[in-house]
């Protein structure tokens, strides 16, 4: 499974790139409102750091207008995926930037129909939000599930890039489903790391090092 990291803070990026963290970068215009960056300037940035897919976002929501923001958006770096919204003229401008060989990631996406109207209209990535899911009581990886199922199903090659990811458990819930992708904010990646038994074992380890006065170096 693939690792986009979920931010468009460039030194968090950075942290995590420079350990082979970071297959992709996804931003959103709430992310990128939080970084006070221009979109375009900090977009830029972020495609030089990072060879993987970096998904920038149109803010229009009529599909001629979202088309011409995305291949302004597309223009920026060979690595670009433009992101649109899963309403009808997203995925009018889906079809329309795939046809041109652009890289699009279909966002917003609440139901498996919705995966399969993406998939028809050539998405690069379909992001099924799992975490806002959850968050009204419905269960966000069983959509991960579903839609797994039926692009494996019709042999469609969208990458399912699970989204809104709110904790480590949905990183191997997603991993263990088959998710392509999991798109993560970079505390959600490194608290992976995290195990009260990994803690205990080196805290153990410490007073017998403290004890014994050993040293390596
Ligand atoms: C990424 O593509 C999404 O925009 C992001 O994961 C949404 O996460 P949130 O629901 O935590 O805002």
């Amino acid at each position: 499974m693939k690792f986009f990291v979920d931010t468009a803070e460039i030194d968090q990026i950075k942290e995590l790139n420079d350990l082979g963290m970071v297959d992709g970068v996804t931003t959103n215009p709430s992310l990128i409102a939080k970084s006070g960056r221009d979109i375009l300037e900090v977009t830029k940035e972020i495609c030089d750091m990072v060879s993987g897919p970096v998904s920038a976002e149109v803010v229009a929501l009529d599909a001629e207008t979202m088309l011409a923001e995305g291949r302004k958006l597309a223009k920026i770096a060979d690595n670009i995926a433009v992101k649109v919204p899963l309403t009808w003229a997203g995925l009018q401008t889906c079809k329309a930037l795939s046809d041109e060989g652009t890289m699009v990631n279909v966002t917003l996406c609440f139901s498996a129909n919705q995966a399969l109207l993406a998939a028809k209209a050539g998405a690069t990535f379909i992001s099924p939000f799992i975490g806002r899911l959850d968050d009204i009581n419905i269960d966000g990886l069983e959509l991960i599930e579903d839609i797994r199922t039926i692009y494996d199903n019709y042999g469609f090659d969208t990458n399912i890039l699970a989204a809104s990811i709110r904790s480590a458990n949905h990183m191997s819930e997603c991993a263990k489903i088959g998710a392509d992708v999991c798109t993560a904010p970079p505390a959600v990646i490194k608290g992976m790391a995290n195990h009260v038994l990994t803690d205990k074992g080196l805290a153990g380890f410490m007073a017998d090092v403290e004890k014994a006065g050993i040293k390596i170096l």
